[in-house]
């Protein structure tokens, strides 16, 4: 059985990986310091998985520990989840963020190459997109000019990737543009859990769902869309985990670095994502309209196309399938 570390594999993303990659007989093993997790998700993912889940509480700029994990357990690939990743903060913290997501990266591809392991998945962003380029953003768009820190680190690494990749033809290396992650497992075991501030939109939703709340903020009315409100292409995560499994599958056929979109193709403006919520689950979302959110763009809409073509890889689930499993934490 292949081993696949998953950095940051007690995350939103990371974790619902880790079920994807034991459902197609992989063995994941979790790198994490818990700094955005709880370390309570291993015991979720061990019922849901009905399979031990083996974990390190490491940060991955600690070159020395993650030696020794390398030591340890032969590895076949690894998936690359560990980062920050609210926009606000990295704001605030530049320093931090590209502290954290581009030392990290750093770190782990030097303890990579040391150990002789060349197949890995990085977590990128539609956020390193041009905003003004066509719809539906392809792979081989212009990226960069990003809006904030956190955008920056994700472009910055994935010049570092693109580099790596040119330099030493033993790399293997796979970019994953994530569109708009939403909801969770259908047990409703596992969900988007921050330690930190809430940054997204369905969270927030989820929050005034529960009267944590009493309403929703809509950031902006006036945007040149369908209705005035930002649209994006909100993607299910259990699709998003199985890209990576997809992805995983294929990546000792072909060396070098590719990119792929993740998302359905489709999108759906904040309003329309309000009235499907409620009517898949009755209950009620009071919403405001405010300013808009500096940084955000209009629409973000990918084109899913490349990774149906060369992962046989397609979201398959829709907005309104993602809210009927968001019932289950509410
Ligand atoms: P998350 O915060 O839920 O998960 C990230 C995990 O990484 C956390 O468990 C955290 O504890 C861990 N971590 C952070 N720094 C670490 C370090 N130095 N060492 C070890 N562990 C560390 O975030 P997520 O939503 O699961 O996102 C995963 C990745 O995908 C991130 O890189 C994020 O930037 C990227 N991404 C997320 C979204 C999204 O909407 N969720 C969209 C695009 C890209
Ligand atoms: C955001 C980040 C992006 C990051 C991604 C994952 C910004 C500008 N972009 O994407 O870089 O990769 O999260 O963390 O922060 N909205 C509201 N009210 C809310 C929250 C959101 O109206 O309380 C709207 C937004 O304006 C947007 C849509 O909902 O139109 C989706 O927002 P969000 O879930 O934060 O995702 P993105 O902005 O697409």
């Amino acid at each position: 059985m292949r081993n696949v570390f998953v950095t940051g594999g007690a995350g939103f993303i990371g974790s619902h990986c880790v079920i994807s990659l034991v459902k197609n007989g992989y063995k994941p093993i979790i790198l994490d310091n818990f700094s955005n997790s709880h370390q309570s998700i291993i015991k979720k993912l061990e019922k849901i998985t009905k399979k031990k889940i083996i974990y390190y509480n490491v940060d991955i700029r600690d070159k020395k520990k993650l030696k020794l994990i390398f030591k340890k357990h032969p590895c076949y690939a690894v998936i690359h989840c560990a980062g920050f990743k609210a926009v606000g903060e990295s704001v605030e913290n530049s320093v931090c963020y590209f502290e954290n997501n581009v030392g990290s990266t750093l770190a782990l591809l030097e303890c990579m190459q040391k150990n002789k392991i060349y197949k890995i998945i990085f977590s990128s962003s539609a956020t390193v997109y041009d905003d003004d380029k066509a719809l539906p953003l392809k792979e081989n768009g212009k990226i960069g000019n990003t809006k904030n820190p956190y955008g920056t680190s994700k472009y910055i690494i994935e010049r570092i990737l693109k580099d790596l990749a040119k330099s030493d033809s033993r790399w293997s290396i796979r970019i994953a543009r994530y569109f708009n992650p939403i909801s969770n497992h259908p047990t409703g075991l596992i969900k988007e859990n921050p330690k930190g501030a809430l940054n997204n939109l369905i969270p927030y939703i989820v929050k005034v769902a529960q009267k944590k709340i009493s309403e929703l903020k809509i950031f902006g009315k006036d945007y040149n869309t369908k209705d005035g409100t930002g649209v994006r292409d909100y993607v299910h995560i259990m699709d998003l985990a199985d890209g990576h499994t997809a992805m995983i599958k294929k990546i000792s056929h072909k060396k070098g670095l590719k990119i792929y979109n993740f998302g359905t193709g489709k999108g759906w403006s904040v309003l329309e994502v309000v009235k499907a919520f409620e009517k898949q689950t009755g209950i009620s979302i009071p919403y405001k309209f405010t300013k808009r959110r500096k940084g955000d763009v209009a629409i973000s809409i990918c084109s899913p196309k490349k990774a149906l073509k060369e992962l046989n890889w397609k979201a398959k689930y829709d907005l309104d399938h993602a809210i009927i499993d968001i019932k289950k934490i509410l």
